[in-house]
């Protein structure tokens, strides 16, 4: 049990926040799982090595999350004292080489491979200043900073804001970002009514796909009584296309756990369970070296921080089922049993892990919640939507330039996200839809793209805000097959329990395969419908109840495409 007590940890906060590593050279190295698919550990290892040859013993390697623009790793950022952070675009071996001997050695900017001035963390500073924060020295100004490029300066970091800059190992590089002032604030300052009515009057809506008020659905497992209750993480993310949450957990771990608590708090619940698919060994492996380290900090365990209150947390890894995403398979799941949902009510706020009231909410929206009690529900009304204030993180992929992890102020035009952030199309290809939510989503043609991003007004056009995938497809795709792929999806996924999501899946990705290869019949498009009327309103879960959701968006769009094949 760890003996720290608020005032250690705003001590941590405080030397850090006063510059006591300040003064040393710093190279960051962003090491998501994409960057490392990419090489960045071989670009790691070279760094060391040339550190090393050339006698450098003061420059700090920090190993952080994904640093947003995936398409340009590996990424380094090498920030040296007094001097504007240089970011490094597609490194490897021979490219470290010559940062280490003409950047950190000679001081001159590499500009062959230079992608950016300044950090992400600083760009709100770096817009007012018009350019680098006082006391940087600006190397070379041709190259562009950070706050000019649109991939960066139209993003809103809250729930991304640490994900370049800190090592999600290092536990003081979080407090020292005011990591842990919310759980400080929750459990000293607040009682567990003051914590609901903040998250209340915050209108956050759960990040995890059906958008329901987050402080609604604690209330109601607040007001269920019993000694026992649950507080799950839902770190499932299985939608084809999906990375946001994988970049969360990878970069800000303690951001999670952190909110985790403060909900145990305002339900009045000691236990907590991350559910991480375990085809994220990153984040697993940095989950449980982040609840060790908290453990060791009195941030998590008994008597938090002497305040008193008691709550645990331990990672489940589930097996890789996308039903397992679901709320009431998730929970059969940790309990040991076949990951099948059931019908609700009972909802789990009632009875949902081993019949005790639980809440589940995403990772994004728990990683919300520190700033919001921290810094008040006004504050995060500030940006987004009346009915849907905050922001919302997207993974952008696809036949598009910047494929990468995008947070931007819910409301946002879509034409921003793709044509802007996104950098537009690949060369040679023209958009044809976005689809977004993923197997429960649907399309958003051209002619709508400019469309704001919110829950309820993609629902208007046949999409969902979903959990954050966004795939950007070109017109060289056929609507038919993107329709066929997501049902492909959805048929392997269902659990078989139900019969018109066992059935009715097969049966209607039979109907799309048959289109698609052009043995279509002239009634194929009516069953199709009626098919998918039926699934709607008769299958047990929302997996199959929404699986039909692609093939009406792609005939709502694209009919045209499907009765060209038929007729072919
Ligand atoms: C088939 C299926 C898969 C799902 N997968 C996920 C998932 O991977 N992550 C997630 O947060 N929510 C997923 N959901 C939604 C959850 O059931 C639940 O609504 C959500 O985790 C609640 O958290 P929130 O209120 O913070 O959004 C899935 C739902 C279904 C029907």
């Amino acid at each position: 049990m760890g003996t720290k007590s608020i005032s250690d940890i705003n001590d941590i906060r405080d030397k850090i926040v006063n510059g006591a590593e300040k003064e040393s050279a710093k190279i960051y190295v962003h090491m998501g799982t994409c960057g490392i698919a990419s090489g960045a550990t071989e670009v790691l290892e070279s760094l060391k090595k040339d550190l090393k040859e050339n006698n450098i013993k003061a420059a700090k390697i920090i190993k952080t999350g994904c640093a947003g623009i995936c398409s340009k790793e590996p990424l380094i950022t090498v920030a040296m004292p007094g001097q504007e952070p240089i970011i490094y675009e597609y490194m490897d071996e021979s490219k470290v080489q010559r940062v280490v001997r003409e950047h950190i050695i000679s001081g001159t900017v590499v500009k062959d491979f230079a992608f950016a001035r300044g950090m992400e963390a600083e760009i709100q500073e770096r817009i007012e200043n018009k350019g680098a924060p006082a006391g940087q020295k600006v190397l070379d100004s041709s190259i562009p900073g950070i706050e000019e490029i649109p991939f960066f300066k139209l993003q809103k970091q809250r729930v991304m804001r640490n994900r370049a800059v800190i090592d999600p190992n290092n536990i003081e590089h979080y407090i020292g970002r005011d990591g842990y002032q919310g759980l400080i604030k929750a459990l000293s300052e607040m009682s567990a009514e003051d914590i609901l009515k903040t998250v209340l009057d915050s209108g956050i809506r759960g990040r995890g796909g059906a958008g329901f008020p987050t402080g609604l659905k604690w209330k109601f497992a607040a007001q269920t009584e019993n000694s026992t209750k649950y507080v799950l993480c839902n770190a499932d993310e299985g939608d084809p296309g999906a990375y946001m949450d994988r970049s969360v957990l990878e970069s800000d771990p303690h951001s999670i756990l952190e909110g985790m608590v403060i909900a145990g708090k305002a339900i009045g619940s000691h236990k907590g369970y991350v559910y991480c698919r375990a085809e994220y060994p990153l984040a697993v492996e940095i989950l449980n070296k982040a609840i060790k380290t908290a453990k060791k900090y009195n941030l998590l365990g008994e008597n938090i921080l002497g305040t008193g209150f008691d709550f645990d947390i331990e990672v489940y890894e589930g097996a890789g089922a996308f039903v397992c995403g679901e709320e009431t398979a998730l929970m059969r799941s940790i309990e040991g049993f076949r990951g099948n949902p059931r019908p609700r009510p009972p909802f789990p706020a009632v009875a949902g892990l081993k019949e005790k009231p639980t809440i589940l909410n995403n990772v994004e929206t728990l990683s919300n919640i520190s700033q919001i009690v921290a810094k008040g529900s006004d504050w995060f009304k500030g940006i987004g939507t009346e009915k849907s204030p905050g922001t919302k993180v997207f993974s952008i992929t696809g036949d598009i330039n910047n494929v990468g992890c995008v947070e931007v102020p819910i409301g946002t035009k879509l034409s921003s996200i793709v044509n802007e952030i996104g950098g537009g199309m690949v060369e040679g290809k023209n958009f044809k839809a976005a689809q977004l939510g993923g197997p429960s989503g649907g399309c958003i043609p051209l002619e709508h793209l400019d469309v704001e991003v919110d829950y309820e007004t993609l629902q208007e056009y046949g999409a969902i805000m979903g959990s954050g995938g966004l795939i950007v497809i070109s017109d060289t795709q056929s609507a038919v097959d993107i329709a066929r792929f997501f049902m492909q999806f959805c048929q392997e996924e269902a659990c078989g329990k139900c019969i018109p999501g066992r059935e009715g899946t097969k049966q209607m990705l039979n109907i799309l395969n048959r289109i698609y290869s052009g043995k279509g019949r002239t009634d194929d498009i009516e069953k199709l419908e009626e098919l998918a009327l039926v699934i709607q309103s008769t299958a047990l879960c929302a997996l199959c109840k929404t699986s039909a959701n692609p093939v009406l968006s792609t005939l709502r769009y694209f009919r045209k495409e499907y009765e060209e094949a038929i007729t072919a």
